[in-house]
């Protein structure tokens, strides 16, 4: 399987529809980031663009940036200064009084990079407020996958492709990159799926299940029987088992 098959590719509309709750449910890292009108704030994964807009509103000079020109496309159209830019590799010196990422840092693997691109970005003194999948998250879903691909034949290494660090991990990667942590956690957020677990499964794990061509569907039903004891209720109602690791950090 070529590298392009194996990205995560994004499709705003599906998000729209299927992960509308990332930004909905970010009240918590706002509240961490505490935005001021006139800061220079960059948001890190900014997808489509709506927490990003949130911050501009607020009165905050915001910079988006995201790997996928599908989200900064969409971004751009609800009139966000977004851009392409791959999180691994920042390019910015000394421009922002605050770096914020929701709900993308799991994505980013090569995590020293990220952290070393952040602390590059920000001004002297500047914080870094971040939430993301921590340690154990989604744990049910990627076990599922896990025991899929193993009945079935598959690529694990498409299973679960994320960074989910525990507090004390991604302390000592902010520290050996010059921050002092001011605060960190891991916090469980049983996240209710309102389209349910195969529209999730679909929008977030897409190359697990186009390696399967046409099997796909029955694939994807496979791992949705699987999670239904531990993830939907008797009434049908699904739940995400989300683990969210918040970080708020400053450069010493
Ligand atoms: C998350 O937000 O924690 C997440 C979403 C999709 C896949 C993996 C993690």
């Amino acid at each position: 399987m070529n590298d392009m098959i194996r990205q995560q590719a994004w499709q705003p509309k599906d998000y729209a529809e299927n992960a509308r709750f990332v930004s909905d449910l970010a009240g918590a890292v706002l509240e961490w980031l505490a935005p001021k009108p006139g800061e220079h704030i960059l948001d890190l994964g900014c997808g489509d663009g709506a927490l990003t807009l949130k911050l501009s509103e607020i009165g905050a000079h915001v910079v988006g940036v995201d790997a996928s020109a599908n989200f900064v496309e969409t971004a751009k159209g609800q009139g966000v200064d977004a851009r392409l830019m791959n999180g691994e590799a920042l390019e910015f010196a000394q421009e922002f009084d605050a770096v914020f990422s929701n709900a993308a840092l799991h994505w980013m693997t090569n995590p020293s990079a990220v952290v070393d691109g952040v602390s590059r970005a920000l001004k002297p003194g500047g914080r870094f407020v971040a939430e993301f999948g921590g340690f154990g998250n989604v744990a049910a879903i990627a076990t599922a996958l896990r025991a899929v691909a193993q009945m079935r034949g598959g690529d694990e290494t498409l299973v679960a492709p994320w960074f989910f660090p525990s507090p004390e991990e991604y302390s000592a990667l902010l520290g050996a990159h010059g921050f002092v942590v001011d605060r960190i956690g891991l916090y469980p957020r049983p996240t209710p799926l309102k389209t349910g677990m195969g529209p999730w499964l679909k929008t977030f794990r897409t190359p697990f299940f186009e390696q399967y061509g046409g099997e796909a569907d029955a694939v994807l039903n496979d791992v949705v029987e699987l999670l239904k004891p531990a993830l939907c209720d008797a009434q049908g109602n699904w739940m995400a088992d989300y683990v969210r690791l918040r970080v708020e950090a400053h450069l010493g």
